[in-house]
């Protein structure tokens, strides 16, 4: 059993079978370091774009003993990463982030992508449509109040439609209870938002939408 929260925990057992990860936004290095002690992967570069989450990680690593298989690098996204990778993890930041990241990525070889982006999923979805990515798996996870959507994608196309794009294909083919807690959130905040607005057509959207995601759980 993993020391992760529940959240990391869901990105780490998709790490299993790969060589190297590129962690991308690693903050305390927990990810790569747990891969690494429970042999799931051999190498890893915990990367981040600032030094005070680097100096964390960086302490962490040590405290496990694994300098020899993770290397820290102070790097805006993939900036200043040289390491050939087959598994690149970017997680706990919005999707426009996330998708500003892989956008200025110029690796070309088949990598897994597993990312957690805490707001704007569909954004990163649609990156991964017109990138020729397909997603294999994914889910939905709620960590400190905060839900996360977790995708992992590797090479492959897919189209998707805007329903797809925001809460993901394949957790609407299986709908949990998490799922139904994250669609009655989402509605009561419209129902929230309809209170205080006066104007017509911004009444007709917001009901639209809550019509939109009373669909999606029936
Ligand atoms: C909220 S933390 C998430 C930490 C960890 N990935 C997790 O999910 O628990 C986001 C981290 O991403 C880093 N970050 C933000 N933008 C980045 C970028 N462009 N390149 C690398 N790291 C970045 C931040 O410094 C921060 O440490």
């Amino acid at each position: 059993m993993s020391a992760l929260s529940l959240r990391l925990n869901q990105a780490l057992i998709r790490l299993k079978g790969f060589h190297t990860l590129i962690d991308i936004g690693t903050d305390h290095a927990l990810l790569p370091i747990e891969a690494i002690r429970m042999g799931y992967i051999q190498r890893a570069i915990a990367v981040d774009n600032k030094q005070k989450p680097l100096d964390n990680a960086k302490k962490n690593i040590v405290k496990a003993r694994l300098e020899g298989a993770i290397d820290v690098c102070l790097s805006d996204g993939f900036d200043q990463v040289e390491a050939t990778f087959d598994v690149v993890t970017i997680l706990g930041m919005g999707g426009h982030l996330i998708n500003d990241i892989l956008m200025r990525a110029k690796f070309s070889q088949p990598v897994r992508l597993i990312l957690a982006p805490n707001k704007d999923a569909d954004v990163v979805r649609i990156w991964l449509e017109e990138n020729h990515y397909q997603i294999i798996d994914e889910s939905l996870i709620i960590d400190k109040r905060v839900f996360y959507q977790l995708i992992v994608a590797e090479a492959g196309e897919m189209r998707l439609s805007p329903i797809e794009r925001e809460f993901g294909p394949i957790v609407l083919k299986r709908p949990n209870g998490t799922f139904n807690d994250y669609i009655h959130t989402l509605i009561r905040q419209q129902e929230h938002a309809l209170k205080n607005v006066k104007q017509g057509d911004e009444k007709d959207k917001i009901t639209a939408r809550i019509q939109v995601l009373k669909g999606v759980i029936q």
